[in-house]
């Protein structure tokens, strides 16, 4: 029997907390982190407690609306108050991922259809629901693009994953890893490449954590095995996740990500990129206009709590790169898949119209 099991759930709402699964110390010990305030969920993103692009826009979104309850006692103004305060802290907690920033959008305009409420409570259930309807949108989200990917991949028997894209990085089972999981569900897969993913290790971590509980047969490597792997014939595709999809196509990923790219280029295999709608920008009009996270050097300098790089060496770290348009195969969302992978086909996907059968009439 293929065991799939994927309830890694990263994150759960209650009345005055949101409580994550500390995913920094996995696996070793499953842990979890309690968040009263909305400056508790930003330090929680901030500290990748909490990471993956679409589950820190859901975490940002409760916090926001934790804080606007805990201000409910001081009436309409301090809510209003809190809630803007808590929108413009949360925004900041990590810039490449789209998701978070639409998130606090999407938390921003929900208050404004209150705003003239004179209830405190009216806007403070009014945000609870928003949170909640993001959170759910992200899970259905996520099951719509296992099914659409697993259908889109079949055939290709060796796939390679990226970073953690499973549901410790959504609400669902995931992106790239859903597809995944989704496809040995099926029995259609031989194994699963997990490539490390330096330096906070989130494939050794994280994916091999929730692939070894869902019984899915993989093995864990070090990122610099990618084309050496490929050039063997043991990997015959890769899947990754995205933080930041632009106007052109252009997509930003974990740090590692274009390399496997060209890699993939290189052999003639495919790199498909599995993202919810809610991962492209359509304001962004390329790869080179998104902000890219620089991230504490200590991630890199520190590993197993020694000093690996000495103190006079600079470090750059980067936590995310930008693979153009031309090197991904197909995008894979809940509404749909664009291939190829350009600005036409991104705004007819996000207008709802089917551009290839536009195009041929
Ligand atoms: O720094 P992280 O761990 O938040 O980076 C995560 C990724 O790059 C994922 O590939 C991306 O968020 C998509 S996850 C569904």
């Amino acid at each position: 029997v293929r065991r799939v099991d994927v309830a890694c759930r990263p994150l759960r709402r209650e009345a005055d907390a949101l409580v994550l699964l500390d995913q920094r110390r996995l696996p070793e010990r499953v842990d979890e982190v309690r968040c009263r305030t909305a400056e508790e969920v930003a330090a929680a993103i901030r500290d990748m407690v909490v990471r993956g692009a679409p589950v820190i826009g859901v975490a940002a979104a409760h916090g926001v609306a934790l804080e606007a309850r805990a201000a409910a006692g001081g009436g309409m103004a301090a809510v209003r108050e809190a809630t803007f305060r808590a929108c413009d802290l949360l925004a900041a907690a990590r810039p490449t991922a789209v998701n978070l920033a639409l998130a606090i959008e999407r938390m921003r305009g929900a208050l404004a259809e209150v705003a003239a409420a004179s209830d405190a409570s009216v806007v403070v259930e009014r945000l609870d629901a928003e949170a909640r309807a993001i959170e759910e949108f992200e899970e259905a989200a996520s099951l719509a693009m296992a099914r659409m990917g697993a259908d889109l991949v079949a055939g290709h028997r060796r796939p390679y994953l990226h970073c953690n894209t499973g549901a410790l990085a959504t609400v669902g089972p995931g992106t790239a890893q859903a597809v995944v999981t989704e496809l040995w569900r099926r029995g259609a897969l031989e194994r699963v490449v997990v490539g490390e993913t330096r330096p906070l290790l989130q494939g050794a971590r994280l994916t091999a954590w929730e692939l070894a509980r869902a019984g899915v047969l993989h093995v864990v490597v070090v990122d610099s095995l990618a084309a050496a792997l490929m050039r063997r014939g043991e990997v015959d595709c890769v899947l990754v996740g995205a933080d930041r999809i632009a106007a052109n196509g252009d997509v930003a990923n974990k740090v590692g990500t274009y390399a496997l790219a060209v890699h993939c280029a290189h052999h003639g295999l495919p790199l498909y990129v599995v993202a919810p709608t809610t991962t492209i920008d359509p304001r962004c009009p390329a790869g080179e206009d998104i902000p890219i996270e620089e991230r504490d050097r200590r991630e890199v300098a520190v590993l197993g709590g020694r000093v690996v790089v000495p103190e006079e060496s600079p470090v750059a770290n980067p936590a995310f790169d930008v693979t153009p348009a031309a090197l991904v195969g197909a995008l894979i969302t809940e509404r749909g898949v664009v291939t190829p992978l350009d600005a036409a086909g991104l705004a007819a996907l996000l207008s709802g119209v089917d551009e290839k059968a536009a195009r041929s009439a």
